[in-house]
């Protein structure tokens, strides 16, 4: 429908970047709602004309001469197209934001990252799905290489350099030689250290929701990038076996199908601070544009994974004492119940006592669901006055069902009675 579009309108229109690379890619999960569109001509009206097509609406960038298409496909989903005006832009000095001027579909592919991402499909009717590759980019896939398209590119956008590893560890590519290069020059020209820390933390973010972000985190490491970002980011041994374990802990996660999904960008800062004390933490959290709220969060949530993790310790030694394991169960949901989601997998990943780490995902999958059978009605119907005797009661007849004391309804309500 673009191309038709495009055709009444008669300017040029292109599917670009990553959805392109993806299908030479012949990536089985090419996702079709994430498709940048580029118009030789004006992008702001052809959005428009689109999103009337489509039932949509569009937000505008004026000054970039972007838009962005919110509809709904004909499941109901809504669904985003960015469209943007083929255009040349000129960066007014390193980490900037670009200032814009129109130009053709070569000067647009020319100004991104990788070749690999400058690609474009041609979508008019006549020559629909004739591929645009000006600067290699085929190739390149072919010999699994992330090449920079011009010597500047990571001096025009540093956070390129973030990019690129994550291109290259996600598709089991290489850096090409002279990118390795030019990413050594832009470090010695401190050219990360420019970037800001909202930047910076939003290419973090995207990799931590690689499927193996570990492997981007150790690669950054070895080109210098993470010491650029905060010194007290590099990895070592304790920190590359937590990244391990933490990867572990969220792929086993993913696969219990919770509605409920952690934030893993609190996940992968606690092991990337993990040891770290916590003022020098807390300035690296600066230095990622996080709020003081934010970086307070994070400090305390590393805390309670702390004193957690030794009364865990304690709780462990106790089950193993004769008469205690009875209320083992309760006990261990007592003392898990208070942590956020992120903590208590954090906590998984860090406990270095494998019983300790199973009990706590038995905790995750199982305990943590299971309630009591009894409500407010039966409590009022055994003459107990609703306010804080409800609640003790109903936690006590909770955990004698989690120690598997009171399993049915009936226990339950007996044991609520006496
Ligand atoms: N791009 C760029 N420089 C950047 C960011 C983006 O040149 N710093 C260009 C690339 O051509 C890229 C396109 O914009 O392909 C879209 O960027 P984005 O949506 O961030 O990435 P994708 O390539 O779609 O990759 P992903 O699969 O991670 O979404």
């Amino acid at each position: 429908r673009a191309g038709e579009l495009g055709d009444r309108l008669q300017v040029s229109v292109y599917a670009v970047g990553g959805f392109v690379r993806d299908i030479m890619l012949s990536r089985p999960a090419v996702e079709f709602d994430d498709v940048d569109l580029v118009v030789e001509g004006d992008g702001i009206a052809f959005a428009r004309a689109l999103a009337q097509e489509l039932g949509g609406r569009v937000r505008e960038h004026r000054t970039f001469m972007t838009a962005l298409i919110i509809y709904h496909d004909e499941n109901g989903e809504e669904q985003r197209l960015d469209v943007a005006t083929a255009r040349l832009e000129y960066y007014k000095y390193p980490a900037a934001l670009p200032t814009v001027e129109l130009s053709s579909i070569k000067m647009d592919l020319f100004r991104r990252d990788f070749t690999i991402n400058a690609m474009a499909l041609r979508l008019n009717k006549g020559q629909f799905g004739c591929l645009v590759d000006f600067f290699g980019g085929q190739s390149d896939i072919q010999r699994k290489t992330i090449r920079i398209i011009h010597a500047l590119s990571f001096v025009e956008d540093p956070t390129r350099i973030i990019r690129a590893v994550r291109f290259e560890q996600r598709y089991g590519f290489h850096i090409s030689t002279q990118g390795e290069k030019l990413i050594k020059n832009a470090l010695s020209l401190n050219l990360v250290e420019k970037l800001s820390g909202a930047r910076i933390l939003h290419e973090l973010n995207l990799i931590f929701r690689e499927d193996e972000p570990e492997t981007c985190l150790r690669r950054l490491n070895e080109l210098g990038v993470l010491a650029a970002i905060h010194p007290s980011l590099v990895l070592n041994a304790d920190k590359n076996e937590l990244l391990d374990s933490l990867r572990e802990v969220i792929d086993w996660y993913r696969l219990l199908y919770f509605k409920e999904t952690p934030e893993l960008s609190t996940l992968y800062l606690m092991a990337l601070c993990s040891a770290v004390p916590a003022i020098e933490t807390a300035d690296i959290l600066h230095r990622l544009g996080l709020t003081p709220t934010m970086r307070e969060e994070i400090l305390s949530l590393r805390e309670s994974v702390r004193m957690t993790l030794v009364e865990l310790i304690n709780w462990h030694r106790d089950t193993q004492k004769k008469g205690q394991a009875e209320q083992s169960v309760s006990r261990l949901c007592a003392l898990l119940a208070p942590l956020p989601l992120e903590s208590t997998l954090y906590l998984m990943a860090r406990s270095d006592n494998e019983e300790i780490s199973s009990s706590v995902s038995q905790y995750i999958y199982k305990w943590r669901q299971i309630k009591v059978d009894i409500n407010g009605d039966d409590l009022h119907r055994l003459g107990l006055e609703p306010g804080p005797q409800f609640g003790s009661v109903m936690r006590m007849v909770l955990a004698a069902k989690l120690d598997g004391k009171a399993e049915t309804r009936e226990a339950q309500l007996k044991l609520a009675e006496e």
